[in-house]
């Protein structure tokens, strides 16, 4: 039976990178497309960024595709009023997303398009886990004319579940990244994932490090990574960062898992309106969220590494859009990668 995969283009070059992403599985297998408005579109349609019926739709799915949400159009520091991102924060809370992959691996083609030199990225290859469902994106908001502030919380079993992704998908290290020199909840941190790794994972090496230190790291020696372990909000700033290693954010796909039900797939990168409309968008982040949900997702491996290998190839061609500083669009971008697809 074919899988059911619940897509949800959302704003900007959001319908642009997904329309040319189903192309690129249907090269490799059956699935059956459902699509939905979410996001900015849903917000202009029904009023808010994620409907019951759409978030019904997604916990039905076998997994959901995600392109961005986002834009001017929706942009405001008012309180009241709805926001696409509420979306993308209701769909990861409402699935129980916990657990937010980001591979960071540039591709060998690239190495001469990341603003690093190349001595400084080659070979690095790590993974950032990103706590997705906790923390100050979750915690108690208040507001008044003059004030503001927003609650970091995390419990004992918040930690443990995500340290126990991070020390599954070692392979030799874990580094949790914290600020337990500041923070309280940076202490709980720091004490869980010492308590899960002493009592399940032993083998694995794990050492702590300050994420101000992190992001310097992160720069400056890169390879020294292997899995990187922290909370939402540090996890959302360093995988930004991280990304630029590959050359561009257009570049880095990502999966939300929970422990059942479907996983979310989606780009790291946002909805970039200052260019859509124009089918200049890189898909190839897309490609490759696409790529992890058929491994994730799915547990389609084999499926999963021919549409890697053939981003990977159409670079080794000489493909670039804009953002890695060359001319290619959208559509030549879709139809190179497709060639190399249907060749293998
Ligand atoms: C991301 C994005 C989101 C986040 C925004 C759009 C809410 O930046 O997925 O990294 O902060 O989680
Ligand atoms: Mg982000």
């Amino acid at each position: 039976m074919a899988y059911r995969i619940v897509t949800l283009p959302g704003d900007g070059i959001g319908p642009e990178i997904m329309a040319p992403t189903l192309e690129v599985l249907r090269a490799v297998g059956e699935f059956e497309f459902e699509e939905h408005l979410f996001g900015g579109a849903s917000i202009d349609a029904h009023g808010v960024a994620l409907t019951d019926e759409v978030l019904g739709a997604c916990k039905a799915a076998d997994a959901v595709l995600l392109a961005a949400v986002g834009g001017p159009k929706w942009d405001t520091t008012d309180p009241k009023k709805p926001r696409p991102e509420q979306g993308l924060l209701g769909l990861r809370k409402g699935l129980g997303l916990y657990a937010n992959l980001r591979p960071v691996k540039p591709i060998a083609a690239l190495y001469d398009s990341s603003p690093l030199r190349r001595e400084r990225i080659e070979r690095t290859d790590l993974l950032v886990v990103r706590e997705l469902t906790g923390g100050i994106y979750f915690g108690e908001k208040t507001r008044t004319e003059t004030s503001a502030t927003d609650v970091c919380s995390y419990t004992e079993e918040e930690i443990e579940r995500i340290a126990r992704v991070a020390f599954r998908a070692a392979r030799s290290k874990v580094t949790s990244v914290d600020k337990a020199n500041v923070l309280e909840t940076s202490r709980l941190w720091r004490e869980v994932v010492m308590r899960v790794h002493s009592a399940e994972f032993p083998h694995v090496q794990l050492e702590h490090v300050l994420v101000d230190n992190a992001a310097m790291m992160l720069v400056s020696s890169p390879r020294h990574f292997d899995v990187i372990v922290t909370e939402n909000m540090f996890g959302d700033i360093l995988s930004d960062e991280a990304a630029m290693l590959t050359g561009s954010i257009g570049m880095l796909p990502s999966a939300s898992l929970g422990d059942s039900g479907p996983g979310l797939f989606e780009p790291v990168h946002g909805s970039a309106p200052d260019i859509a409309g124009q089918g200049i968008a890189n898909p190839l982040a897309m490609f490759l969220s696409a790529a992890l949900m058929l491994r994730h997702g799915l547990g389609l491996e084999s499926e999963a590494a021919a549409v890697e290998s053939a981003v990977s190839r159409a670079l080794e061609d000489g493909l670039r859009t804009p953002d890695l500083g060359g001319g290619e669009d959208t559509r030549t971008a879709t139809r190179a990668v497709l060639d190399h697809l249907n060749r293998s």
